[in-house]
């Protein structure tokens, strides 16, 4: 049995983890600053550091007493490197560096967006012989977050090409940006994904960007400046000299359900459809998926999940979607890729560096 400790700070949840052999999650700890940002609409990097220094080390414990296991009996540490804010990537990476130099254990640096589309195949309190062996790979990955919408056709945990992505907002920004021009409430996607719940998604008809025919790129900002205008009205004039026709004050709360729900329905019918665009890609590659791993904050999406589901019995794919727990930022989607790189003795340095990109913008 290998257990691996992981940590994670990319943003604004500091979270540290131990899972075994790569599923098994024995725990997940994570201290959310969302109260802290919350007046400001968004997340300050320099509160998110400094909120990430205080809660690194109770974090940490805590993983390792849920666990039920003393940190000697970990077999490595791993870390969330890339990609996220500097200062507060910067907090997990040198915790995660001590640990590994004061015990002498292997340090393992983990791609967050990669770790993302590990966070389908996390189990809980499962006996080895109940787990699931039908083949995943090769799989569409699919990461939806507030800083990514890709596509990747993977051929292991840790092997991917990038298929397409988006050119623009991310989908969890474009949720986060029609959350604010619904006045709906900060942090966005739930909040939206809550309204359109008792909205009528044929109220609106707002645009569905797909791009070229067969592309599998996607763009969001189209439809969020579309919401835009009909909530407020065309504006005259540009930039801070924009004046709008209407305030989104004077919105009833119905309105704001059914826009939200014609918002959901149309990023949804275009994740869709891409998936689609992408299922047929491979498959001409001559690489047809077993199956679909769908990761990041939008996971927790509740039509998408629906949609996604529906999607895997057309077409004859194995839907795996994470748990609520690990589709958020958390540490267990670390620990749990960690077992592949850590298997084939993929170790870094001790001098591991914090990094604010991805390292899978071409892949591997
Ligand atoms: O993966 P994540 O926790 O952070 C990044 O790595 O970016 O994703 C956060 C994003 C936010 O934009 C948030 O609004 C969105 O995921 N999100 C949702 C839902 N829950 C979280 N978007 C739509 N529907 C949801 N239920
Ligand atoms: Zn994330």
């Amino acid at each position: 049995m290998t257990l691996i400790l992981g940590i994670e700070t990319s943003c604004d949840e500091t979270a540290a983890a131990v899972v075994e052999d790569g599923r098994v999650v024995r725990s997940n700890v994570i201290a959310s600053q969302h109260d802290l940002h919350e007046r400001y609409g968004g997340v300050v990097p320099e509160i998110a550091s400094r909120a990430h220094l205080e809660s690194i080390e109770p974090v940490l414990r805590a993983a390792l007493n849920e666990a039920g296991v003393k940190l000697d009996q970990i077999d490595a540490i791993a870390v969330g490197n890339r990609p996220g804010l500097i200062g507060s990537l910067v907090v997990g990476v040198s915790a995660a560096q001590s640990l590994a130099w004061a015990t002498g254990k292997p340090l393992i640096a983990i791609d967050h967006v990669q770790a993302h589309l590990h966070a389908p195949l996390l189990t809980e309190n499962q006996k080895p012989e109940t787990r699931d062996q039908k083949p995943v790979f090769p799989a569409l990955g699919f990461v939806v977050s507030g800083g990514h919408t890709s596509l990747y056709a993977m051929q292991s945990p840790s092997e991917q090409t990038l298929l397409g992505s988006t050119i623009d907002d991310a989908v969890g920004e474009a949720y986060d940006k029609a959350a604010v021009i619904l006045q709906l409430g900060y942090p966005g996607g739930p909040a939206v994904d809550r309204a359109a719940r008792q909205g009528n998604p044929a109220a609106c008809d707002l645009p569905r960007s797909l791009l070229a025919r067969d592309s599998v790129d996607f763009s969001f900002s189209g439809l969020k400046t579309a919401l835009l205008y009909t909530v407020r009205g065309r504006p005259s004039g540009r930039g801070k000299q924009a004046r709008f026709e209407r305030s989104a004050d004077d919105l009833t709360d119905p309105q704001r359900r059914d826009l939200a729900a014609s918002f959901q329905q149309a990023v949804v019918d275009v994740l869709i459809t891409k998936l689609n665009r992408a299922l047929d890609h491979m498959a001409a590659l001559g690489q047809p998926p077993h199956a679909l791993l769908v990761g990041g904050g939008v996971s927790a999406n509740s039509l998408l999940r629906e949609r996604v589901a529906e999607l895997g019995e057309k077409r004859g794919v194995t839907v795996h979607l994470p748990a609520m727990t690990y589709c958020i930022d958390n540490a267990a989607m670390i620990a749990g890729l960690a077992f592949d790189y850590h298997q084939r003795g993929e170790h870094a340095d001790l001098d591991l560096p914090a990094i604010a990109t991805t390292s899978l913008i071409s892949g591997s």
